[in-house]
């Protein structure tokens, strides 16, 4: 089936400093798909070069299985992007601020004023008709702004990191509202270093590591392909003793931040784990089923390796 999105090897550098080196990525048709990395690991320019805003020095995109250097402005209406930074105009009512990006992409005054009626009922932004963008609160500037994204009914909604810049209740809200437009079948590709996000969000991941694509799949995928069903999260000044012991078990070891992390094959009680450490002083110990937070350090290779 025809990928909604193929990006192919993209290669981009600003300058010396190259920051997409070999970047692929597909999304299928129906599906939500985080992209994750941390800050500066070029999320954005993945996101800018998909939206034409960036040219790729190498590489090939195709949407809907077209390639997308052939494509002219009205087929990149293709594309809802929701930026990192916001687009809106503050100085105009949220009513205002769709109808001018319902134009620019084409719509007509009638087709505007339809669609400018169903998304202020769809993302209840009727509260705030009188109000100029400016004066609205963060979470409801990004409520609009998503509205905004979809005014030309795109068949990809791209979005940069919709809740980095909102509250712990606004971000509550979005997720809603995300978790809405996934269950009436919207693609839609987001980036987040959020992976809480991510894991309540997205149907896929894609884990971004020095420019690359390093692993990608749903998150129970990725899950299965830790060293364990959980993880021991142990402090200790003898991480020696412990390295040894859980060795001895066939546990994987790994080094995290000031602690030792232990993949257990099955979740056991701390009472299994203190007895196969038998000995060791231990200042810390807490256990967990494996989660996306560890996926991600295990596939990107951020936790310095012990063994493996
Ligand atoms: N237009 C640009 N000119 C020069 N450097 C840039 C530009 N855009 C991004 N960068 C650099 O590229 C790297 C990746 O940035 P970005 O894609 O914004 O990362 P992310 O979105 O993952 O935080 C950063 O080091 C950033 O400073
Ligand atoms: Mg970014």
């Amino acid at each position: 089936m025809t990928a909604a999105l193929e990006i192919n090897e993209i290669h981009k550098s600003f300058g010396t400093q190259k920051v997409l080196d070999g970047f692929s990525l597909r999304v299928e048709t129906g599906e939500i798909l985080g992209l994750l990395g941390p800050n500066g690991c070029g999320k954005s320019t993945v996101l800018n070069i998909i939206c034409k805003l960036l040219l790729p020095d190498a590489g090939q995109i195709s949407l809907m299985g077209q390639p997308l250097n052939q494509m002219n402005d009205k087929d990149r209406s293709l594309i809802g992007f929701c930026t990192q930074r916001s687009a809106l105009y503050p100085d105009l009512y949220p009513a205002e601020n769709l109808h001018f990006f319902g134009r620019i992409h084409g719509l007509s005054d009638k087709e505007c004023q339809h669609r400018v009626g169903e998304l202020m009922r769809t993302f209840s932004l009727n509260t705030f008709a009188n109000t100029r963008v400016g004066q609205l609160s963060g979470g409801s500037q990004q409520r609009l702004h998503l509205a905004v994204a979809l005014i030309h009914q795109p068949s990809l909604l791209v979005l940069d990191e919709p809740t980095a810049a909102v509250d712990v209740e606004a971000r509550m809200d979005l997720w809603r509202l995300i978790e809405d437009l996934r269950d009436r079948g919207t693609t839609i590709l987001l980036t987040s270093h959020h992976l809480a996000e991510a894991e309540r969000l997205c149907n896929k991941v894609a884990l971004m590591r020095n420019g690359k694509v390093v692993a990608n799949g749903s998150v129970a995928d990725l899950l299965l392909r830790m060293p364990g069903q959980a993880v021991a999260k142990v402090q200790s000044e003898d991480h020696q003793t412990i390295t040894q012991r859980a060795m001895l078990r066939g546990w994987t070891v790994r080094q995290h931040a000031g602690h030792i992390k232990l993949f257990l094959p099955e979740n056991l009680s701390l009472r299994d784990i203190i007895e196969a450490l038998d000995g060791a002083k231990l200042t810390s110990l807490s256990v967990q089923p494996v989660n996306l937070d560890d996926a991600y350090l295990e596939l990107t290779g951020e936790d310095e390796m012990m063994i493996t």
